[in-house]
């Protein structure tokens, strides 16, 4: 298994993506998450990434395209393949994304969109609880984690992202349309593009998704 996972700020990417990586023993790449370790470092690239995140904007292609190159040469869990989360967001790294895949007789079997509307958006992006150290999140009303703003797994106490608030989601969904949406396009001009109805509730967001992997839609 070797895909993309895209779609807007919200979209159910970070929801999904280890539901794939559990069922198909593949890495699941997120670049927000590996940016947002960066940031809990203090690292100089974490400090700079989160003045741009907590704008909405992006930070360069060429940073995040060495960053996805050395997971996918580095990483052992991805020797099966890769979910690539959040990654490409501009066309300039799809086109390196492929170079890369090129260079190595690889291609992508699938690059879903999780497909919104932004008005479904706000409620879910302002609800989100996330747990720091392994990514998982939760939601207050849609997916609330079983103790008051604890992990589940871990007893952890759960934060809110600082970028999950009204107004840095406004630019984090204009920069989605203007620099990401060009991405799907890309995509769909290969035919390994499918779209998903990503406003169901969670379990039938996966039965899309496995309808896909298994031949079926
Ligand atoms: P990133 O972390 O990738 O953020 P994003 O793309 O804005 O996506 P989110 O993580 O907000 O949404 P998601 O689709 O994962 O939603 P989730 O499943 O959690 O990037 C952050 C920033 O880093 C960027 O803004 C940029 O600055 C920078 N960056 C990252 N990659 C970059 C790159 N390649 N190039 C340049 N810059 C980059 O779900 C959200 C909430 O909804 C949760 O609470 C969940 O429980 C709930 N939910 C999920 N599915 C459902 C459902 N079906 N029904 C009801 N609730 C649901
Ligand atoms: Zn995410």
């Amino acid at each position: 298994m070797r895909m993309i996972l895209m779609g807007p700020p919200g979209a159910g990417k970070g929801t999904q993506a280890p539901k794939i990586k559990e069922k198909y023993c593949v890495c699941h790449l997120a670049t927000g998450d590996m940016l947002r370790e960066q940031v809990s470092k203090k690292t100089p690239l974490g400090r700079e990434a989160k003045k741009i995140m907590d704008a909405g904007g992006l930070v360069s292609d060429e940073i995040m395209i060495n960053m996805i190159k050395n997971q996918l040469e580095t990483n052992s869990e991805c020797s099966n393949g890769f979910i690539l989360d959040g990654f490409p967001r501009t066309v300039t790294q799809a086109q390196k994304l492929d170079e890369m895949l090129h260079s190595k007789q690889q291609n992508l079997l699938h690059a879903i969109e999780l497909q919104i509307p932004d008005s479904l958006l706000v409620a879910r992006i302002t609800g989100r609880l996330v747990h720091p150290a392994s990514g998982r999140s939760y939601h207050k009303i849609f997916n609330p984690p079983k103790q008051n703003m604890t992990d589940d797994v871990t007893g952890e106490p759960l934060i809110q992202r600082s970028d999950d608030n009204e107004a840095t989601l406004s630019k984090r969904l204009a920069t989605y349309h203007d620099q990401t949406s060009p991405v799907v396009g890309y995509y769909q001009k290969t035919g390994i593009w499918k779209g998903i109805d990503a406003s169901q509730e969670p379990g039938q967001v996966w039965r899309s998704l496995l309808g896909i992997f298994e031949g079926g839609a």
